[in-house]
């Protein structure tokens, strides 16, 4: 990736739920060679921005894309939801869940072909679960499902890969794992994570992003108290050290100020 272009461009963009202001104000670019980590408290605003670029919650501002993300009709984004999010008692294999994600493309009524079905078997291979590939999904563990969500996500080779919080209610021993493997595609396609700590998500992305009501983008994975501090960011800090602390910083500012 030679170039460094935007290809989401948000400007002036607010959400709001019910009178609730999620967020308010936020400028952010996106650019085709970002690895972007999203930070910050919960109920900060993370997934109402994901949801706002996604096209899956009203907002009011401006979201544009660049033309080399789109195709036909739609955009080439791939998302990866909760793991938690997704109902496991659907009666289909982790296979089907892989190539769920050629839907957009395919539109919902064509069958999946044997090209579809050896993408799938490539990409589960990748991630090291295709002997699984069969297997209902109920059956697999919270990791297997992870990773296989992954897969779907990125079937259709998106030019952008959206996860928010794929790593919540799985083992932490596959966090530090799953994290590398979506440092893999980094090279790839813009990959732009939400994760609400800031302990495994720096080590590998490359620049941070801190939502809370407002949001600040960072060049950089390395963040001090005093930067977040500086830009008014209150949050959740959690070290690279054998024996993680956290640090609540609480404090009001011109823009991300308190306000709960
Ligand atoms: N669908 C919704 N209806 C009403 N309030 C919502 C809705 N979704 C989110 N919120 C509120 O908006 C704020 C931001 O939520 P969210 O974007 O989910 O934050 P995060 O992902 O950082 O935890 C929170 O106060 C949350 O309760
Ligand atoms: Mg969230």
């Amino acid at each position: 990736m030679a170039q460094h272009d935007i290809i989401v461009s948000i400007r002036n963009l607010d959400v709001k739920y019910d009178g609730l202001t999620a967020l308010e104000s936020v400028n952010l670019d996106i650019y085709n060679d970002d690895f972007l980590g999203i930070i910050g408290p919960n109920g900060g605003g993370k997934s109402s921005l994901i949801k706002a670029i996604m096209g899956t919650t009203p907002y009011a501002g401006e979201i544009r894309f660049a033309d080399t993300l789109k195709q036909k009709n739609h955009y080439k984004i791939g998302y990866m939801p909760q793991v938690s999010e997704f109902d496991t008692r659907f009666p289909i294999s982790i296979e089907e869940v892989v190539m769920s994600g050629l839907q957009t493309e395919k539109g919902f009524f064509s069958r999946y072909t044997n090209s579809d079905r050896q993408r799938a078997t490539a990409l589960l291979e990748q991630m090291g679960i295709a002997d699984l590939a069969k297997r209902p999904i109920g059956e697999v563990s919270g990791g297997q499902m992870q990773r296989a969500l992954l897969c779907r996500a990125i079937i259709a080779e998106p030019k952008l890969l959206i996860l928010d919080e794929p790593t919540n209610f799985v083992d932490n021993r596959f966090e530090y794992e799953f994290y590398n493997m979506v440092k893999g595609l980094s090279n790839k396609m813009a990959i732009v994570i939400v994760s609400h700590d800031l302990g495994t998500i720096t080590s590998v992305v490359k620049s941070i992003v801190c939502v809370n009501r407002c949001v600040h983008r960072h060049d950089s994975n390395i963040l001090t108290e005093e930067q977040l501090l500086n830009y008014n960011c209150p949050i959740q800090i959690l070290s690279h050290g054998h024996i993680p602390h956290t640090v609540l910083a609480h404090h009001s500012g011109d823009c991300c100020h308190d306000h709960h």
